[in-house]
C-alpha cells in the first residue's frame, strides 16, 4: 500500500450514546464487561494532534506537511472537560490514566492539567496510576514541573541510539543526546519507572536492538520493543517490515540470557524479560505476531473528545457533544460510557490479515494517542 492523505473519520450517528443516556435505563453495573468480557481499567487521555516529530510509522512527512490541518484549539476538550470526564471514567473503574498526544507535552499548561487528574480517586479512594506518553524532545525543560504537578511516571518513544538512525526516523534531525538528555531529567525529578518505547521496524532500525538493550541495562529504565504495527491508514505497513518479537528476543538472549518475568497488570502490553544477571527488565510488545486483545482493557479519549475502543477502531462515540450540548449530570455520562463499554465487541489484532479487517476504515495513530 503506498501513502494515502490522512483523513479523520467523521464520526456516524451516537443513538447508543443516546439510548444509553434515557433516565429508562438505570446506574451501570459495575464492574462494566463488554461483550467478550474484559473489564475497563485503562484510559488513554490524547491532548493534542500535533507532533514536532515525523515518525514515518505514526505522521509521514508527505502527509503530515505544511497543508495538513490540525485541529483548531475550540475543538480541543478543555482541561475542565478532560478532567470531568476522567472522573466519569474513574468511578467506573478506570484504574489507570496516560496522557498521550500527538506529542502530549505541546499542550499549553499540560501541568495544569496534570496537577487537575492528580486528584482524582477511585470510588473506594486509590489514587489512579498517572503516567505520560513522550518522545522526550521537551523533558530537560519540563521533568521537573510535571513530577510537581502530580505525574507518577512516563514513558519515552526512542528508535534508536546512533544519531544517523534516529534522525531518519524522527524525521525532523532531532538529535539522540536531547532525548537521553531528557530521561536523565525525568529520572533526576523522581518520575519512575521510566519505560523506554522502541519500535522496531526490520531493516530500518532493527540494528539498534543490542545498542540499546547495552544502554539501557542497569540503568533502571525499562526497554521495550514494540512490532511495528498498521495503525491508520498513512503509514504504508507491510507485514515485511515487522520483526516479530521471537526474533528480537533470540538476538537479546544470544548476548545476555533473559528469564521470563510475569505480568505486572491485568491487560498489561508487554511480556516482560528480566536479564539473569541483574541487569534489569526487557517488554516485548507484540501486537502483530501475538495479539492481546483478549485481555483489552483501554479506552481512549481523542484529541476532540471523541471515545474509542479500540486503537484500529473506525468510529468514536462523540462525548464532546453530550458534555457542551443540553446540561447532562455526570450519572448520565456515566450510563453513555458504560453502554459503549458494555456493547463493546473489538479485537482488531487478532482479526488481523482477515477480509474483515481489510475492508473497515481506522482512525489516525496520533489524534487517538496510540
Ligand atoms: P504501561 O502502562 O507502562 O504498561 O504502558 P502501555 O504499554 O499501556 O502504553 P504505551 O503508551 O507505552 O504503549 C506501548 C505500545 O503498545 C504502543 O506502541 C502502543 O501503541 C501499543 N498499545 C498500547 N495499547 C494498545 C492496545 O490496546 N492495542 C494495541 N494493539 N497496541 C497497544
Ligand atoms: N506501530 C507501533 N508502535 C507505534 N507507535 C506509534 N506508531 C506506531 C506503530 N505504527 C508508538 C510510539 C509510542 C507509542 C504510544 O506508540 O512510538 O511509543
Ligand atoms: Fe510524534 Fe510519537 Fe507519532 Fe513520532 S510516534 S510522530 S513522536 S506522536
Ligand atoms: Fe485492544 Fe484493539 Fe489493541 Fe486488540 S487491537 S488489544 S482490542 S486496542
Amino acid at each position: 500500500m503506498g501513502l494515502m492523505p490522512a483523513r479523520i473519520i467523521p464520526l456516524h450517528d451516537d443513538r447508543s450514546l443516546a439510548v444509553a443516556m434515557s433516565p429508562a435505563a438505570g446506574p451501570p453495573s459495575l464492574p462494566l464487561a463488554d461483550t467478550l468480557a474484559r473489564p475497563l481499567r485503562d484510559l488513554r487521555i490524547s491532548v493534542t494532534d500535533r507532533c514536532n516529530f515525523r515518525c514515518g510509522y505514526c505522521m509521514p512527512k508527505q502527509v503530515f506537511d505544511k497543508h495538513h490541518e490540525f485541529l483548531p484549539h475550540a475543538d480541543l476538550l478543555s482541561f475542565e472537560e478532560i478532567t470531568r470526564l476522567a472522573g466519569v471514567f474513574t468511578g467506573l473503574g478506570v484504574e489507570k490514566l496516560r496522557i498521550t498526544g500527538g506529542e502530549p507535552t505541546l499542550r499549553r499548561g499540560l501541568e495544569t492539567l496534570i496537577a487537575m487528574l492528580a486528584r482524582l480517586r477511585t470510588p473506594d479512594g486509590r489514587v489512579p496510576d498517572l503516567t505520560l506518553t513522550t518522545n522526550g524532545s521537551t523533558l530537560v525543560k519540563k521533568a521537573a514541573g510535571l513530577r510537581a504537578a502530580g505525574l507518577k511516571r512516563l514513558t519515552v518513544s526512542l528508535d534508536g541510539l546512533d544519531d544517523a538512525v534516529f534522525q531518519r526516523m524522527n524525521d525532523v534531525g532531532f538529535p539522540v543526546a536531547t532525548v537521553l538528555d531528557g530521561i536523565a531529567a525525568a529520572q533526576a525529578a523522581g518520575l519512575g519507572p521510566i519505560k523506554v518505547n522502541m519500535v522496531v521496524q526490520r531493516g530500518v532500525n532493527d540494528d539498534q536492538i543490542l545498542p540499546m538493550a547495552r544502554h539501557f541495562r542497569h540503568s533502571g529504565v525499562v526497554l521495550r520493543f514494540i512490532e511495528y504495527m498498521d495503525v491508520g491508514t498513512t503509514n504504508g505497513w507491510r507485514m515485511d517490515q515487522v520483526l516479530p518479537s521471537a526474533e528480537v528476543l533470540r538476538r537479546i538472549a544470544a548476548e545476555w540470557p533473559l528469564q521470563p518475568l510475569s505480568h505486572s497488570a491485568p491487560g498489561e502490553t508487554a511480556q516482560r524479560w528480566a536479564y539473569a544477571d541483574g541487569g534489569g527488565e526487557i517488554g516485548l510488545i507484540s501486537s502483530v505476531t501475538q495479539a492481546f486483545c483478549g485481555d483489552c482493557n483501554r479506552a481512549r479519549l481523542s484529541t476532540e473528545g471523541r471515545l474509542y475502543t479500540c486503537l484500529f477502531a473506525h468510529r468514536g462515540h462523540d462525548l464532546r457533544a453530550l458534555l457542551r450540548g443540553e446540561p447532562v449530570d455526570d450519572a448520565q455520562l456515566a450510563r453513555a460510557i458504560a453502554g459503549v463499554w458494555t456493547g463493546r465487541s473489538d479485537r482488531y489484532s487478532q482479526l488481523r490479515g482477515t477480509a474483515q479487517a481489510a475492508a473497515e476504515p481506522r482512525v489516525e495513530m496520533h489524534y487517538i494517542g496510540g
